[in-house]
């Protein structure tokens, strides 16, 4: 085996606007979420949750919650913008919201479980990849609104939003980015 050609290696996300939102087949998405509650997690404390955004619930949480808080906050904004907005969440097949959501611990630091949570995403995100599909982390403006937070059952300044894991198809495969140089974050003590 060629170790050189190991997944983590070429793991590269699709951005968003180009993933392709047909449906992806239930089993691959029950091995996507348990892949995503299988992390490190101090304690076992399971301080955050997977909120899964599916078929008619993408248009739903667009119409009834982005859209209206986009409107709120951006009163004079184009019908282009609105157009985008109103769309959001239906660019993927599925949208897997992550929350952080810490307890009191006496020994435990909320640190540890706000890192936990960053490890969800991450393994939700290799693993849809590993499958072949489409999937990108992002946060965008809506995992800082209170509204969204609250709708997907969030506690207001305790619970936040650590992203949402878009999952769907690709129509070709990503070009790489660039990636940081080795010997500007990689040191040996
Ligand atoms: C917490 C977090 C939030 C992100 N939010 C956004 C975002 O809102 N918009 C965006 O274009 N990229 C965002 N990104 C970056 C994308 O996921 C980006 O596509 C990624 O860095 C590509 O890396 P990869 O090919 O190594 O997976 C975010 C990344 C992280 C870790």
């Amino acid at each position: 085996m060629d170790i050189s050609d190991n997944f983590y290696l070429k793991r590269r996300s699709v951005m968003a606007k180009k993933i392709k939102n047909h449906p992806i087949k239930e089993d691959h998405l029950n091995i996507i979420i348990n892949a995503g509650i299988r992390v490190p997690d101090h304690g076992a404390l399971n301080p955050w949750k997977i909120k899964v955004i599916k078929g008619d619930k993408l248009k739903l949480i667009d119409e009834e919650v982005i859209l209206p808080e986009f409107i709120k906050k951006n009163p004079e904004a184009s019908l282009d913008s609105k157009f985008i907005e109103s769309k959001r969440l239906q660019r993927a097949s599925v949208v897997l919201a992550v929350l952080s959501t810490p307890v009191e611990h006496p020994k435990i630091p909320n640190w540890e479980m706000v890192l936990s949570s960053g490890a969800v995403c991450m393994n939700l995100l290799s693993c849809a990849q590993s499958l072949g599909y489409a999937a990108q982390w992002l946060t965008e403006w809506y995992a800082y609104n209170e509204k969204m937070l609250e709708y997907l059952g969030g506690r207001s300044g305790i619970d936040k939003i650590s992203g949402f894991i878009y999952i769907g198809h690709k129509a070709e495969e990503p070009l790489e980015r660039k990636r940081p140089d080795p010997s500007k974050v990689i040191s040996y003590l």
